[in-house]
This record gives C-alpha cells, structure tokens and sequence, in this order.
C-alpha cells in the first residue's frame, strides 16, 4: 500500500500563524474589491466603511454583506475586478428563477482553485496511483471542472465522465476500476441501482473512496451509502459564488464535518435575521469572504447555508458541521418549520424503503399538505405488509420528531425521477 499524499505547512500551521495570513489576506482583499469594483466600492461608501478600517479579523462586521442579488443586478459581468483580458474562464449557476449568477477566475484564481481541490482529495485519503471518476456535471456548473483540475492537480489519474449516461458510468467503472468517485450523493444512489440492477453487488467494485456534494446529504446517508458502496464517503462543499467545490471539505480520519480551507476563504455565521455575527459553535447562516480572489473577490456573502463553526480536529483549521439546509429549503408546513433533510433521516431509518424521496407539497383549502413520495428496496417490493409497515412507522415518525403530518406513499421502484447532479427533493404545488 503507497504513504497519503503529504499535507501542506498551512493545514497544520498554529491558529496564530493562521489569523495572522488570514488578516493579511483580508486587507488586500478588501482593498482590491474596493479599489477594482465599483459595485463594492459603492457598497462600502453606502455602509461608511474603507478597507483602511480593518484594524483586526473582527472589524470585518463593520463592512456590509454580499447577496445573491448584487450578483444578478450587475448581470453578467458588473462585479468583476480585473479587466476582462485577465480573465481565463467563467462558471455560472443556473438558479431556478431568473438569471444565472455568472461568476469569473484568473489564471491565478483557477491555480489556486486546482490546490484547493487537489488538498480537498488529499483530505478524503487519496493515494498516488488512485484514478478518479467524476460524475459531477462539467460545463457552466463548477463540479466537474473543479473536481477535474483538482484530482489532477493531486497527481490522480482523472476520467472525466461527466453526469448521465448512468448505464455507461456502471460499465466504465467495472471496466477502468477506478478507486475514488466525485459525485452528488443522490446520483451515486442511482449509480448503484444501476449496478444492482446489471447484477453487480456495489459492494465489490473498484471503489475506495466516495467524494460527495453539491447537496444536502446527512450522516444516515452516508452510512448507507458507505454500506451499501463498501467505501469511505466523505463531504466536500462549495458554491460557485466563493469558488466552487473545495471551499471545505472533510478529512477521511474524523469524518466530523468539512474543515474549511480558511487560508483562502474566511467563514463567519450570522444570525439571519439580524445579521449580527454569532460565536463560534452557535446555528445560524454561513457567510464567506475570500482572501486571494482576484477575478471576483467576495466580502461577506450570504450563502443562505445553515451550520455552525467548530474547532479543528484533523487540521488546525475550522470545522462546518454538515449542512443541515439552506435557509431557502425550510419549508413552512402548516406553521412548522421542515428542512428535507430531517425527513431523510427518518426515512433513513426504515430499511424495507429506498433512500430515494421527494417531497410535494399542495393545499387542500387553506390547509398545506405535504405528501412524502418514496420507494420499495427492490428486495421488499413484492412485500406489502412490510412496506404498509414502513410507510405507517415513517408517517408516525416525522408527527412525533418533526410535528407535521405526512401522508407517506410508496411508489414501485425507480417511482421517483432520478436526477444526475443536484436532487430535486421538493415540489411546491402550492399556490403562491
Ligand atoms: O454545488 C459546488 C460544488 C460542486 C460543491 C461539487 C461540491 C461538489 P453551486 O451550484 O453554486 O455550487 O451550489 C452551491 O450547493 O450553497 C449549498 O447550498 C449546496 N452545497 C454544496 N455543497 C454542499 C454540501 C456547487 N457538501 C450550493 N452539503 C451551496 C450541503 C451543499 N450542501
């Protein structure tokens, strides 16, 4: 068996060592935001703050947020800082309403993207010689190229398969016998239906290693997946507006939540409501500021992401507890709060249904109705008096834990749409 690939002095550097590059950072990048974009430079004018206020890592709360709306209203290219000349690549993300938000890299930026990446695999205990299969979308989408320039960067053998085709991924895989997948949880679950129904027990095939994001996923997800794989599944997060996969990602030895490459990126989590900076440790929304970013530097942007910070364990560096939501996902079910996720845990739980699931939502007069759409295991579909007895426990289940009532309906199998990249866990049919 071949040594880990080694760490870089950062990723163990002492916390002092750490805020000290991190306030560095900062400076030249409030300064270069201010200095190269006018949409930030009114921002800051607007808010009565300049970079030359920053007098520690702290006063950064005095500088005003960014949101997914500053994006869209300078559509497409009104935030960037450098002239276009310097810029080497575009990524945008499609949004379900409205136009995309367009996002840019230099050289430099794509550079150090790659390193990021290529630690994130380190992280998730990639070895030399492993070959990576990707499934994650390339394209406008960050996943595939991100994930791609990153494994190679790590020194990995990439095969670059993009999302879909879900038969042929089965094939390649038995074929190329790769070690590490990078894909979205809920299109490995598809991957590995596939599998089984070809006949292949996932199980057995080639894979050591699964890098999953893009998506909510939980902890019962992972275990079942690690089960039913035979791999170690560990989270990599990201979003495109702050850079794409890679702004955190978990280490194979804790497994504890993604630790976030904090050198590049400085997290903070704010009460959502106020918008007051929360101390480490307490729930609320992920917001980010990158160091080093020259195409589009980002000061504090909302990403609308629920978690909380923790302190490092594998590395000097901070935690992310796993996603739980993002803030835009709570559904408001007759006054009570819902993320998906809470309901994948329970559904989880049972054993004789599938983990694939979604959700829809309706009124019946003035009453909201949610509808939990889900799957027989190919095993237990011909069992009925199993399945009526899963459905009854989940339904039971999500009144008790969550405090919603849900009708629970088992389709047949393969009943709910398979998605190649991000999942659609909700369907809001209600009227607006
Ligand atoms: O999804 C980047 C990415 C690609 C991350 C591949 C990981 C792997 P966007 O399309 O801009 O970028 O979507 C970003 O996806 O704000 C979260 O809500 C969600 N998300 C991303 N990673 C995770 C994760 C990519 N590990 C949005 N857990 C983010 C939970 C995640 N949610």
């Amino acid at each position: 068996m071949t040594t880990p690939l080694p760490l870089e002095p950062i990723e163990t550097a002492s916390r002092d060592e750490l805020a000290a590059l991190q306030f560095e950072r900062l400076k030249w990048s409030l300064n270069h935001a201010y200095e190269n974009s006018p949409v930030y430079r009114q921002k800051f004018d607007e808010a009565g703050v300049h970079p030359s206020d920053l007098k520690s890592l702290a006063d950064l709360a005095r500088f005003p947020f960014t949101t997914k709306k500053d994006l869209r209203d300078s559509y497409p290219f009104g935030m960037f800082a450098v002239p276009q000349d310097q810029i080497s690549r575009i990524h945008a993300s499609s949004g379900t309403t409205g136009k995309p938000t367009v996002v840019a890299y230099t050289a430099r930026d794509i550079d150090t993207w790659a390193n990021l990446v290529a630690r994130s695999v380190r992280a998730a205990g990639a070895r030399r010689g492993d070959k990576v299969h990707i499934s994650y979308g390339y394209g406008l989408f960050t996943g595939g190229l991100g994930a791609h320039y990153g494994a190679e960067r790590a020194g990995l053998t990439v095969i670059p398969f993009g999302g879909g085709q879900t038969e042929k991924q089965v094939q390649l895989i038995q074929d190329f016998r790769p070690d590490i997948i990078m894909v979205t949880p809920s299109y490995m679950l598809a991957i590995a239906d596939e599998m089984e129904r070809q006949g292949i027990d996932p199980a057995t095939c080639s894979l050591r290693i699964g890098i999953f994001g893009a998506e909510p996923w939980t902890n019962d997800m992972r275990a079942a997946i690690e089960q039913r794989m035979g791999i170690t599944a560990v989270d990599i997060y990201g979003l495109s507006e702050v850079m794409g996969p890679g702004v955190a990602s978990e280490c194979a030895e804790t497994k504890d939540g993604p630790t976030i490459w904090e050198d590049h990126f400085y997290p903070e989590v704010i009460d959502p409501d106020t918008g007051e900076v929360l101390p480490d440790g307490e729930f609320g929304e992920l917001v980010f500021t990158s160091l080093t970013k020259e195409a589009l530097p980002i000061i504090r942007y909302r990403t609308r992401d629920l978690t909380r910070l923790l302190p490092g364990t594998a590395r000097t560096m901070r935690r992310m507890e796993k996603i739980t939501g993002r803030s835009d996902d709570m559904l408001i079910i007759r006054g009570v709060n819902v993320f998906p996720t809470q309901i994948e845990e329970l559904l989880l739980k049972q054993h004789a249904l599938a983990p694939h699931y979604q959700i829809i939502l309706t009124k019946e007069g003035p009453m909201d109705v949610m509808t939990l759409n889900c799957e027989p295991c190919p095993e237990t579909a011909p069992d009925y008096g199993a399945l009526d007895a899963a459905s009854k426990q989940l339904a039971y289940d999500i009144k008790s834990l969550i405090g919603v009532t849900a009708k629970v309906n088992v389709l047949e199998v393969n009943g709910i749409e398979r998605s190649v990249g991000k999942a659609r866990r909700v369907i809001d049919k209600r009227p607006k």
